[in-house]
């Protein structure tokens, strides 16, 4: 298969307010310029059913950790099913913003619930589906840039942030092959060029290979 048609799975990761959404456009932007077709999508909420679940979850009253891990779950197996699998199917690139490592690490080390347990959940919700590459966008959580009113998630201590951002880290350095770590401190004009850079030092540019 020619890179042109090659389908492409990229999802974006990181704690809340490190600029996730900016990079998500600025990627998409790159490989849109290059003639692919190209879906921007995100979870919670990629679908119809997906926003009134993240309306749930993040807007409502409390929600029991285990609970909290079913719904993200439930969000996920119809997003990819009914959005992210037919985008693939006819050769898109898939640009996401939050996949199941964001469950790993919220729901997982954070929640304090078995980290094995969170993946398979997500795993079984999604036919096993991970990304070609997952871009780590890392900041320590006092440098957050958050807006407006603050989500359930995002109302969660210090303590939390720091947890989720070490997990994040760990399974960076776990699964090197398919993670790419982001220092997320720079401009928005460096760190999409640092994205961009390691994208195509891993044959997954843009641009067509000459
Ligand atoms: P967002 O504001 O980046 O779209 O993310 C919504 C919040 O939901 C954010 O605080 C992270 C959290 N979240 C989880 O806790 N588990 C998940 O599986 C996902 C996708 C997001």
């Amino acid at each position: 298969m020619t890179d042109s048609l090659r389908p492409l799975f990229l999802t974006l990761e990181g704690g809340d307010g490190v600029g996730k959404s900016t990079q998500q456009r600025l990627l998409a932007q790159w490989f849109r310029e290059a003639g692919r077709e190209v879906v921007e999508t995100r979870e919670p909420g990629g679908t119809v059913l997906g926003k009134e679940l993240r309306e749930l979850i993040l807007h409502g009253g409390y929600v029991d950790p285990r609970a909290e891990a079913l719904m993200f779950a439930a969000d996920r197996a119809h997003h990819i099913a009914t959005l992210v699998r037919p985008a693939l199917e006819r050769g898109a690139v898939v640009v996401q913003d939050r996949y199941l490592d964001s469950s790993v690490a919220y729901q997982g080390a954070a929640r304090d619930l078995d980290v094995d347990d969170v993946r398979g959940l997500s795993l079984w919700a999604t036919r096993g589906l991970l990304p070609d590459a997952t871009i780590l966008l890392d900041l320590e959580p006092e440098s957050a840039r958050l807006s407006g009113p603050k989500d359930r998630l995002e109302r969660e201590g210090g303590e939390f942030h720091a947890a989720v951002r070490m997990r994040f880290l760990d399974m960076a350095a776990q699964e090197p092959e398919r993670w790419i770590v982001i220092d997320a401190s720079g401009t928005v004009d460096e760190v999409q060029a640092a994205i961009r850079a390691a994208l195509s030092s891993r044959g997954l540019s843009a641009e067509p290979r000459p």
